[in-house]
């Protein structure tokens, strides 16, 4: 009987262990991430939503088998725009409010920052940015394997040349520069690769070799294209590329085409990488850019928004707005248009909620709100408020809250207010010849296909239908039937839009509602925000950054110039030390692993 008992105890005792050590190897099972963020694509360059003149058919499956985010909202411009997806805080919190990083200024995310790559970071994952940073390199402080990122494979800066990685600041009396690293080696051997190649075989790369069942990927694939390179050849794509799209006559255009196709390329790469690795099933994918195209002025590119209002840093719905998608077996509501209003700052403690990691988003100061659940089911949860930009510098004020949206002054004297985008109709000689068998095209891919079996595994809604999903993301300017314009000039006076029924910022509701509660609890809310703004970071032209003073390389200068870091080619003095610590703490957790697998080991006995 004693006997008896004490095998009983010891018994439990074991399944409790076995019980905690099972469990605790399931964390394993959190979502892989992978948020593929494009470098001003304009809002009408994919063609999920109706456009026919060069197709994304891989970006469309996504968006058909996944949940189309129709109302996303981004900052104006890369700076501020990235700086908010990786804080969770609007620009005007942490001082990246105005403009972006030019390679020659000496400025940064504030170090301060928690960024979204820590949070994943310490939450297990293995972090990696593949591609562009663009907040700050002046200190190797502020470089992203500084800032959560565990890897990163790209560029510091702006841009790069398509195929040779420079950045030129001729105009600014700097020399051309290189930008290309691998960690924070300078990598030099891809010159004369086509980067979105690049950046796609990277991140394939890191997919096939990476193990999701020890450490779950958080992987930013932070595209260069469509972005212009320098201004002597802003349009490159490889000329077999830019040849599938001859019919479209302005060789700008076409070689826009050409690019984002090789954009769309690699995303259909992606998801066969992680489908490939049988991985797809535990992944959250999103996909979206960074902010409206350029169609004019500094690094235009053709990019259309059509049929939005403005472009690239304006306060209109063009500079702000997104095709974004996210796709996941989590989701409930797979094949669908979800209309709720969702900020790019809502990403970090949305995708939080989806892992399941608890954030203190008081303690953190989040703007960003936690719309996971009203994602996976797809129903409207707030009347968002989104504070698109406050700027005092090009004193300009962006707000939307619900419907109503705000605009008092604007960019660049107004040369970007017009509806700046036009779209090739049925008619026209120049559209994709797939868009004929549009629908099979898009069925066609991979990627529908690697989706929508797994759709159909999870007895989700596999059976999308293409023509309403498309019908439903497009853009109609206007629902309802406004016969009175009133017009909006931004500089002459308050705008105010009724963005439901005019999304394309047609008619000017402000005077006539200038008396009412409505623009009252606007204004105070701007003027809330603006008393809470943090000051501009901005700093002016440091000369002392000049790439010819460092072997023809953009480096962290500061850091150089003050002696901290004489090696500006690499990881300086202190990697034999990392080396060492990462040996001891390899060691370490091999031995961890060891006990846990003996322990798993006896537990199945
Ligand atoms: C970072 O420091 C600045 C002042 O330098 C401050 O305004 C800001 O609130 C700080 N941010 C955090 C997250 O502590
Ligand atoms: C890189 O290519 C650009 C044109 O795209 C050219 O202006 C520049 O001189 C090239 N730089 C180097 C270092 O080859
Ligand atoms: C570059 O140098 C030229 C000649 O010295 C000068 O005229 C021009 O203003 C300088 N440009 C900038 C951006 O500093
Ligand atoms: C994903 O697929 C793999 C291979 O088919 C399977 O072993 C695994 O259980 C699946 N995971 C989920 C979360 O469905
Ligand atoms: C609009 O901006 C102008 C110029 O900055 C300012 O004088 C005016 O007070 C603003 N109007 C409102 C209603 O905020
Ligand atoms: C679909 O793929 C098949 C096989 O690759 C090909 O023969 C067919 O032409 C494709 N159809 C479309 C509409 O792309
Ligand atoms: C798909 O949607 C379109 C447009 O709403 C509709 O005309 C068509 O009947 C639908 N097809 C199916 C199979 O439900
Ligand atoms: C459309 O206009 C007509 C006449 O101006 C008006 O009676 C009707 O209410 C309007 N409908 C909407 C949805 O605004």
């Amino acid at each position: 009987m004693h006997k008896i008992m004490w095998n009983f105890r010891q018994a439990l005792t074991i399944t409790l262990l076995c019980f905690n050590v099972l469990t605790s190897a399931q964390s394993n099972d959190k979502p892989n991430i992978v948020i593929i963020l494009a470098d001003d694509l304009g809002v009408d360059d994919v063609s999920f939503r109706g456009a026919n003149q060069f197709l994304t058919p891989n970006i469309d499956a996504l968006a058909y088998s996944g949940v189309i985010l129709k109302n996303l909202y981004t900052a104006p411009m890369c700076t501020p725009s990235r700086s908010a997806l990786l804080t969770g805080k609007y620009p005007i919190h942490t001082g990246m409010q105005h403009y972006v990083i030019p390679n020659y200024q000496p400025w940064g995310l504030p170090l301060n920052e928690t960024t979204i790559a820590q949070v994943f970071k310490e939450h297990g994952y293995y972090t990696s940015i593949i591609g562009k940073w663009h907040q700050g390199f002046s200190r190797k402080a502020y470089t992203p394997t500084k800032r959560g990122f565990d890897q990163h494979f790209g560029y510091l800066g702006a841009y790069v040349d398509y195929y040779n990685q420079t950045l030129d600041a001729t105009a600014q009396n700097l020399s051309l520069g290189h930008d290309f690293r691998d960690n924070l080696a300078v990598s030099r051997e891809h010159v004369g690769t086509y980067v979105t190649d690049l950046l796609t075989d990277a991140a394939t790369e890191l997919i096939s070799k990476h193990d999701a069942t020890e450490k779950p990927l958080f992987l930013f694939l932070s595209e260069l294209a469509p972005h212009a390179g320098n201004d002597d050849t802003p349009l490159q794509a490889p000329p077999e590329e830019v040849e599938k799209f001859a019919y479209i006559k302005d060789v700008n255009r076409r070689t826009y085409a050409a690019m984002v196709s090789k954009l769309d390329q690699s995303v259909g790469a992606v998801i066969d990488a992680l489908a490939n690795k049988g991985i797809l099933n535990n992944t959250i994918l999103l996909f979206l850019s960074d902010n409206g195209g350029p169609t004019a002025g500094l690094h235009a590119t053709t990019a259309s928004n059509y049929p939005f209002r403005g472009q690239k840093n304006s306060p209109w719905e063009g500079g702000i707005r997104s095709s974004g998608v996210i796709w996941s077996p989590l989701l409930e509501n797979l094949g669908t248009v979800w209309k709720q209003q969702i900020y790019i700052g809502d990403l970090l403690p949305t995708l939080a909620a989806a892992a399941n990691i608890q954030l203190d988003t008081q303690q953190m100061n989040l703007d960003g709100l936690n719309l996971w659940s009203a994602l996976k089911y797809g129903y409207d949860a707030v009347e968002r408020e989104i504070v698109h930009n406050i700027d005092d510098i090009f004193q300009y004020v962006s707000y939307g809250k619900g419907k109503w949206k705000f605009i008092n002054g604007t960019t660049d004297d107004g040369i970007y207010d017009g509806w700046l985008s036009v779209r090739q109709n049925d008619n026209s000689a120049e559209l994709d010849p797939r868009a004929a068998n549009y629908k099979e095209s898009i069925m066609n891919t991979t990627v529908w296909q690697h989706l929508t079996a797994i759709n159909a595994k999870a007895a989700l809604s596999g059976s999308a239908n293409i023509t309403k999903l498309r019908q439903d993301a497009a853009i109609n300017c206007m629902l309802g039937n406004v016969t009175q314009h009133t017009a909006c000039e931004p500089l002459v006076g308050p705008c105010l839009f009724d963005i439901d029924v005019d999304p394309c910022e047609h008619n000017n509701l402000y005077e006539s509602m200038s008396d009412g509660t409505v623009v009252q609890e606007l204004l105070k809310r701007v003027a809330y925000f603006r008393e809470s703004a943090h000051a501009p970071n901005n700093k002016p032209l440091d000369p002392k950054c000049d790439p010819r003073l460092y072997d023809g390389e953009w480096t962290w200068w500061e850091d150089v110039q003050d002696g901290v870091d004489d090696d500006h080619n690499a990881d300086g003095g202190d990697s034999a030390m990392n080396l060492r610590l990462n040996g001891l703490l390899l060691t370490l957790s091999f031995g961890t692993l060891f006990v846990i697998n003996l322990l798993k080991y006896s537990c199945r006995l």
